[in-house]
């Protein structure tokens, strides 16, 4: 199988890249809402060892989607994506926006994250990733915005949480998933074959 994608499919990178993200994401979530919905929350003494290394999962997680985005961008620059297929203009322009819009969320995701999020990444328990606070980019930025940390935590916070978190990702991935089963089970296209098995 070709490393890099082909008129025909996509290629080997472009796979790893796109299911490893989706694997990524489905953890972002396992792991966020399991420390909501399954640990005792954290107090005056602390959080739980199983509340907090949740946490910590999800930072973990949400920062690699966010440096391998970086990596899929590079990659989709230099390497064109397959030959679409049959369909009308609008039904191709919805696919491209669609494919923009999930790009633009693993971008945004893990950027609101990092910055609305006030303490360190013990990054999958080897590591520490400085917080955005402490960061020189956030003085300078702090300071164009002439806004306190604190109000600016919460509001990039809110957009992390309210807004994508809860609402656009779903709706977002959501709409993907059922583009890709319609046209493999309904249209009886390749679509989903170039992701997957390239037959
Ligand atoms: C693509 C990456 C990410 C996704 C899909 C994602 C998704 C979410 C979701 C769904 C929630 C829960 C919203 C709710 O309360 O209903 C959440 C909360 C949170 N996220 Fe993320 N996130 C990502 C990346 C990050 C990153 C990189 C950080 C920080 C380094 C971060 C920090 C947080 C924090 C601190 C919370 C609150 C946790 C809690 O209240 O239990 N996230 N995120
Ligand atoms: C079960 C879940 C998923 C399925 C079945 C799926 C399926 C597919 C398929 C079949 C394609 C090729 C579409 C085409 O050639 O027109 C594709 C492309 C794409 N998918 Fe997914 N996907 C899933 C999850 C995700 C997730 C979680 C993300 C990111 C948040 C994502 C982002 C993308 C992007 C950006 C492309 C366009 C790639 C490019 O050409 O640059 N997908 N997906």
């Amino acid at each position: 199988m070709p490393l890099k994608n082909t008129a025909a499919n996509y290629g080997t990178i472009a796979k790893w890249l796109h299911w490893g993200t989706a694997l990524l994401f489905l953890g972002a979530y396992v792991s966020v809402y399991y420390r909501q919905w399954f640990t005792a929350p954290c107090d005056a003494n602390g959080c739980p060892t199983n509340n907090w290394n949740a946490l910590q999962l999800h930072l973990s997680i949400g920062i690699s989607i966010g440096v391998i985005v970086l990596l899929r961008i590079l990659w989709r620059l230099y390497n064109r994506p397959p030959t679409p297929e049959p369909g009308t203009r609008l039904e191709h322009l919805a696919i491209k926006t669609g494919h923009y819009a999930l790009y633009a969320i693993m971008i945004l995701a893990p950027l609101t994250g990092y910055m609305g999020t006030g303490i360190n990444t013990d990054f999958f328990f080897l590591f520490e990733v400085p917080k955005f606070e402490s960061t020189p980019l956030s003085s300078t930025l702090l300071s164009a915005l002439n806004t306190p940390a604190e109000q600016f935590e919460k509001v990039v916070d809110f957009i992390h949480k309210d807004i994508l978190g809860r609402w656009l990702i779903w709706i977002l991935i959501a709409g993907h998933t059922t583009a890709a089963l319609y046209h493999h089970f309904i249209k009886k296209d390749r679509t989903l074959q170039k992701m997957t098995t390239g037959k």
